[in-house]
């Protein structure tokens, strides 16, 4: 019988999710499809409830219910206990089982270039919904120190916090200031929206050098300003697609059992840019 699979958010129209599954579904011969299913913010539990009625196989969480999910599954994985969310769901009898492959996806491009962050200094932008995974990322390589810069300080020193719980060493600085010191770091991720539709940069760039590693986790356009320039500047790229790339095959492979194809997933994502 055929599988059904899907990913649920608000807005949820504009999502890759359902070409790349359903690229890999067909490039294996797997008789499964995936959908998109737009569940409004307050009405999750409905919403879930109505997956389990149409017996779906497995689905992707996105904004807003990265957090909230959590609550309605049955047994959860480590980095959704680390992170305190979840992306991926299996679903066996109406038993659900939580995954966060945000943090393994977030980590991939950087071992396929074969750049271990172990022992080193990050300077993460952005302190939103993803910030919490790709911090569990660099605790999970043993970095040695994550600094947070963000435009509310608040939300930045929670996440200082939660840095520190799991053997970071962490610090706060504003915007501003990260751009001055920026040459101290040799990771500078940027997780916030700044650079979505090229429009903006999160840090000024001046003193990015050709020791730093710049990976920008917006993925529209490929090329964000921030990237651009980093690149003028000699430094090493890694781009959005290739985390949102990562952390799909990570579900599918969840989902079937079988090794993601890398090919024909990468070619219809970057098809639809
Ligand atoms: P998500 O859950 O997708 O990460 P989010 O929680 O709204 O989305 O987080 C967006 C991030 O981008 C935040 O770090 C936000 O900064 P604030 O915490 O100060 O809101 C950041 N951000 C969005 N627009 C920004 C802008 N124009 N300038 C600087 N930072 C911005």
């Amino acid at each position: 019988m055929t599988k059904t699979y899907a990913v649920i958010g608000d807005p949820i129209d504009h999502s890759f999710s359902p070409a790349l599954h359903n690229a890999a579904f067909l490039f294996l011969g797997l008789d499964c499809t995936y959908i998109a299913y737009r569940i409004p913010k307050g009405e999750l539990e409905y919403g879930v409830e109505a997956l389990k009625k149409i017996n779906i196989a497995g689905f992707n969480v996105t904004i807003p219910h990265k957090v909230d999910m959590m609550k309605f599954l049955d047994d959860v994985d480590n980095e959704c206990k680390v992170v305190g969310a979840t992306n991926t769901v299996v679903n066996e009898n109406d038993c659900l089982k939580g995954y966060n492959t945000d943090v393994d996806g977030f980590l991939d491009p950087i071992k396929k270039r074969n750049i271990d962050s172990k022992g080193s200094d990050v300077l993460l932008i952005g302190a939103g919904g993803a910030a919490r995974a790709i911090i569990a990322g660099f605790g999970k390589e043993k970095a040695r120190r994550i600094t947070i810069a963000n435009r509310t300080r608040e939300r930045a020193e929670e996440l200082v916090k939660f840095a520190q719980d799991i053997g970071l060493e962490s610090d706060y600085l504003d915007l501003q200031s990260a751009g001055e010191v920026v040459n101290r770091y040799r990771f500078i991720v940027n997780a916030t929206s700044v650079g979505l539709k090229g429009i903006g940069c999160p840090i000024s760039t001046r003193n990015i050098g050709k020791e730093s590693i710049v990976y920008d986790i917006v993925y529209l356009p490929v090329e964000t300003p921030l990237i651009d320039q980093s690149k003028n500047q000699g430094a090493t790229i890694i781009y959005g697609w290739e985390m949102l790339l990562a952390q799909a095959m990570k579900s599918f492979e969840i989902w079937t059992g079988k090794p993601a194809p890398y090919q024909a997933m990468k070619l219809t994502l970057l098809g639809r840019f």
